[in-house]
């Protein structure tokens, strides 16, 4: 049967995420539009998104923070570029973008020592294989596989080599101990729910310190650039951006940031996200057709939830029609205006993908498993 009830927000993206609720346009009123981000007001409110998200995160003192161009892409590639050279590097690539940080590490920066350690989609890299004494790049959590790394018991402390974290599909959703880490990524447009375009680059004193006494064999560009001098260039950590922000964009981050500070902080934003995961899990335990493509629930993301079809009438399709499928489950709930973008990312199995970060309602995914039923149910009588 077709169910009536429909979700009140119908964005369940992994990214541009879902708005906060109760979210409009008129967040935006008080945007300090057509002024220069170098005017004292201009530079205030950069200033305030980066004490707002210093203090929502328990960012340590001594850690540097800043907003840097081109989202969490511009801000990983910034550190890769900037920092890698050194110590080998051990890359863990278990989906799309832990696979896209090495390349760049192999493929454009020609590192000669690098270590790849891989796993399949719905798996994790042998975290126990993990070398210390060189550098390592890896994702908190893998947005294409519904994929995160379990806990922080794998990151010995102290490290010799520098922890690098892409952790754009983590923070705010999940403990992330960023007092461990020594680079920490993200981009404004997931778990607060805010616009694309501008990344946050965390660094720890030992990162400084890299980039103060090592200079890379390769040219650095502009935007790239952290160090004047050989000193780090601490304006850019204190809202004195590298080129010119978007005061749109800056005022949304700050009302996401505002949002998470009433609900109740770092702590009130992961429960949300555990509810969002424990919501699918009851739905995927009373659903015969279902299952999480990560199996081992002790890394299963709270963000990204990444599911598979396991019903045999789909599992005896050949690849290309098990997408389709897929696709037009996905199209189906779009069609109707109740799911948007949830079929499973293009490079990872055919499936769908459900955004559970802080910003969705539990309320809105409860309601919109009876679709999903329904849809697929549509799919297979064709
Ligand atoms: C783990 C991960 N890394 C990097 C990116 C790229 O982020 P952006 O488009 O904000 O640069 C994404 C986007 O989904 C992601 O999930």
């Amino acid at each position: 049967m077709k169910p009536t009830v429909r979700p009140n927000n119908p964005c369940f993206s992994s990214g541009p995420c879902a708005k906060r609720p109760g979210w409009s346009v008129s967040a935006l009123e008080t945007a300090l539009v057509g002024r220069s981000h170098r005017s004292k007001g201009g530079r205030a409110r950069l200033q305030e998104v980066l004490e707002r998200s210093r203090a929502l995160l328990g960012v340590p003192d001594g850690y540097q923070i800043g907003i840097v161009p081109a989202s969490d892409t511009g801000a990983v590639e910034m550190a890769l570029w900037s920092l890698l050279g050194p110590l080998g590097v051990d890359a863990l690539a278990w989906e799309s973008f832990g696979k896209g940080w090495v390349t760049d590490i192999v493929k454009q920066l020609k590192l000669p020592d690098v270590r790849v350690l891989s796993a399949d989609y719905g798996k994790i890299s042998d975290l126990s294989a993990v070398d210390d004494d060189r550098d390592v790049v890896f994702a908190w959590n893998g947005t294409t596989s519904g994929v995160r790394v379990p806990d922080e018991n794998w990151i010995p402390e102290p490290h010799e080599g520098l922890f690098i974290c892409d952790a754009t599909s983590a923070v705010f959703a999940m403990e992330v101990p960023i007092a461990k880490l020594d680079v920490v990524t993200y981009s404004w447009q997931k778990v607060l729910g805010g616009e694309g375009q501008h990344g946050v680059l965390i660094l720890s004193p030992r990162a400084v310190k890299r980039l103060e006494n090592y200079q890379p064999s390769w040219p650095l560009p502009k935007i790239f650039r952290m160090t004047k001098g050989g000193k780090l260039d601490e304006g850019i950590f204190k809202g004195d951006t590298i080129n010119t922000p978007s005061m749109l964009c800056v005022e949304d981050a700050l009302d996401g940031l505002k949002w998470a500070e009433d609900i109740g902080g770092l702590p009130a934003l992961i429960k949300r996200s555990e509810a969002n995961l424990a919501a699918v899990a009851e739905w995927v335990a009373r659903t015969p057709w279902v299952d999480f493509l990560a199996e081992d629930p002790e890394i299963r993301s709270s963000t990204s939830i990444c599911l598979k079809i396991v019903d045999p009438w789909f599992a005896a399709l050949p690849d290309e029609e098990q997408a389709k499928v897929a696709k037009q489950v996905a199209s189906t709930l779009e069609t109707e205006g109740v799911a948007y973008d949830i079929a499973s990312y293009r490079d990872a199995p055919a499936g769908l993908r459900l955004w559970g970060g802080a910003t969705v309602q539990r309320q809105d995914l409860e309601v919109l498993f009876a679709w999903i039923d329904w849809a697929y149910g549509q799919v297979k009588e064709g």
